[in-house]
């Protein structure tokens, strides 16, 4: 038996009907427990892989995920009394929704200015760029990185700490004006290698 090849519908007659764009869906914030190491590592690694294809090349990515974007590395760092990881999570499943976004605060690693026991670093801030306009749960107002940074500036304040410190790469203007709408300022440089692309960061402050 022979089958009729499927035919491509002519031009003429194929419409094509635009989805109706979908409503995305709010975040809610919340602070990690050891239980979200493998959370964590999933919304860390994706999240990286996301935000620097423009930068590194693929195996570059795939290689500094399986190093350092593994639940072993987050149980570690869930472990250290002063680190604070807050997660984003969002989906329609109550209950069991999905991590979309994370921040680390935790005592900085900065070796290339001068720090003091009164600083925190903000290691990390991402999140999916699906998900960067969602309303916020108990954040009426403000975009879900905002309410990020407030969440670890309060964590940091909590601590006892009064500046807020991190490190961005000086080509990462979406990031870089996030900052500097936030109020911090440049302070320092390092340089670093990501597989075989050396990188160069800025290190930003901001008191609080
Ligand atoms: C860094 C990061 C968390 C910042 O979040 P963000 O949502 O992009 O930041 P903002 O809230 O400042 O908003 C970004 C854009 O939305 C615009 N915006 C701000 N408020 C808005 C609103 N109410 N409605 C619509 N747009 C708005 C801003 O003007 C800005 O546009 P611009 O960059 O063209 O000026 C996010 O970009 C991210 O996860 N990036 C990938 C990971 C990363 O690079 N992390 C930092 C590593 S150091």
């Amino acid at each position: 038996m022979s089958l009729d090849p499927i035919k491509a519908p002519a031009k003429e007659t194929a419409a094509y009907i635009a989805p109706a764009p979908a409503a995305v869906e709010p975040v809610t914030l919340r602070r990690a427990t050891s239980d979200d190491a493998e959370a964590i590592a999933l919304v860390a690694a994706a999240t990286f892989l996301e935000a620097f294809t423009w930068m590194l090349p693929g195996r570059d990515i795939i290689a500094h995920c399986a190093k350092n974007h593994v639940a072993s590395v987050y149980a570690t760092y869930l472990a250290q009394p002063s680190t604070r990881i807050t997660l984003a999570d969002a989906g329609p499943f109550a209950g069991n929704p999905s991590p979309v976004g994370y921040t680390i605060l935790c005592d900085p690693d900065l070796p290339t200015i001068e720090t003091l026991p009164t600083d925190a670093e903000l290691k990390r801030i991402y999140l999916f760029s699906r998900f960067r306009s969602a309303p916020v749960i108990d954040h009426p107002n403000r975009r879900p990185a905002e309410a990020l940074l407030d969440l670890a500036i309060a964590d940091a304040r909590a601590l006892n700490r009064n500046r807020l410190l991190l490190g961005v790469n000086d080509g990462n203007h979406p990031a870089l004006n996030f900052y500097y709408r936030n109020g911090f300022t440049a302070i320092g440089t390092r340089t670093f290698n990501v597989g075989s692309v050396a990188c160069s960061d800025l290190i930003l402050a901001k008191e609080l």
